[in-house]
């Protein structure tokens, strides 16, 4: 990159925060990038399209836009649609973390990262590529059909509430929640902290998350002390 675009860059990128500013509002920098990485906003008639003039949002770019009440928080992104834009892998969505509506159809994706909607807790409506399949599968999933080129997964599952699950997945003294379409986390019940919450006493919030799959969640557990101990050393 040249001196002279690097500028050019650095002079949009204030433009834009000077626009929020005057316009009261205040996107980050990362929700800009997520929004406008494809070409053209959200087409009329698409899922984010119907879902965004159903909730009120407001439409920017590939993104539709929550506005908080409260001016002083950043907007967030509710629905967001990246079809049709030639993307071949996705590696990040966190700037989406709260969206209900995600579009990845018509897009030449091979395959998506297990964790990439992990603790995508709103999302309901997430339409992908029928190659791809719905993440966390069939138990994550009220619903899931596969019209033309396009695969739909509608409804998250709360597998939390799905026979044995709570019993069978999380340690004694911890509740289990949904954490995104395949992923649930063990959280410590009151006064319960340490390894699988054995330990009883006074202690912030411990949670341990894990993937659908049963015998993975004690693989993450020891993951997890590991790396507090690590935290705790240093
Ligand atoms: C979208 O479609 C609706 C009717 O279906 C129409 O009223 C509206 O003007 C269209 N918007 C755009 C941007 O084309
Ligand atoms: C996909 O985008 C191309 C242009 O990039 C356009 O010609 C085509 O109609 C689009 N397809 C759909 C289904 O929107
Ligand atoms: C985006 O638009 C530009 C200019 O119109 C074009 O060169 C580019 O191929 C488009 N990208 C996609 C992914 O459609
Ligand atoms: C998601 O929503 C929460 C609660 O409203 C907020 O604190 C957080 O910043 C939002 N995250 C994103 C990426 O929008
Ligand atoms: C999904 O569930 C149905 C019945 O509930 C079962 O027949 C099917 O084999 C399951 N598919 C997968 C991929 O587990
Ligand atoms: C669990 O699911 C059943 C039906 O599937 C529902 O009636 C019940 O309220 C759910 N319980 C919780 C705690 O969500």
């Amino acid at each position: 990159m040249t001196a002279g675009s690097s500028q050019q860059n650095a002079a949009v990128v204030l433009l834009i925060s000077h626009l929020c500013f005057y316009g009261g509002c205040q996107l980050t920098e990362l929700q800009v990038g997520l929004c406008h990485r494809c070409n053209g906003t959200v087409q009329n008639g698409t899922a984010v399209s119907q879902f965004c003039s159903g909730s009120a949002g407001l439409i920017d770019g590939r993104c539709c836009l929550q506005r908080k009440e409260n001016t002083r928080d950043a907007d967030y992104i509710i629905g967001l649609d990246l079809s049709n834009c030639s993307l071949s892998h996705v590696e990040d969505l966190q700037d989406a973390f709260n969206a209900t509506t995600i579009d990845l159809s018509l897009n030449p994706i091979v395959n998506l990262n297990n964790a990439l909607f992990e603790g995508f807790i709103q999302l309901a409506n997430l339409i992908l590529p029928a190659n791809l399949v719905c993440p966390g599968g069939n138990a994550s999933w009220d619903k899931m059909e596969v019209k033309g080129e396009t695969r739909f997964c509608e409804g998250q599952e709360d597998i939390c509430n799905q026979t044995g699950h709570l019993s069978l997945n999380c340690p004694e003294n911890s509740l289990c929640a949904p954490y995104g379409p395949g992923f649930f986390q063990c959280s410590c019940v009151d006064d319960f902290y340490g390894y699988k919450c054995l330990r009883e006493g006074e202690f912030p919030i411990i949670q341990v998350i894990g993937p659908l799959a049963g015998s993975t969640v004690l693989v993450s557990i020891l993951l997890w002390v590991t790396q507090r101990r690590k935290a705790r050393s240093i």
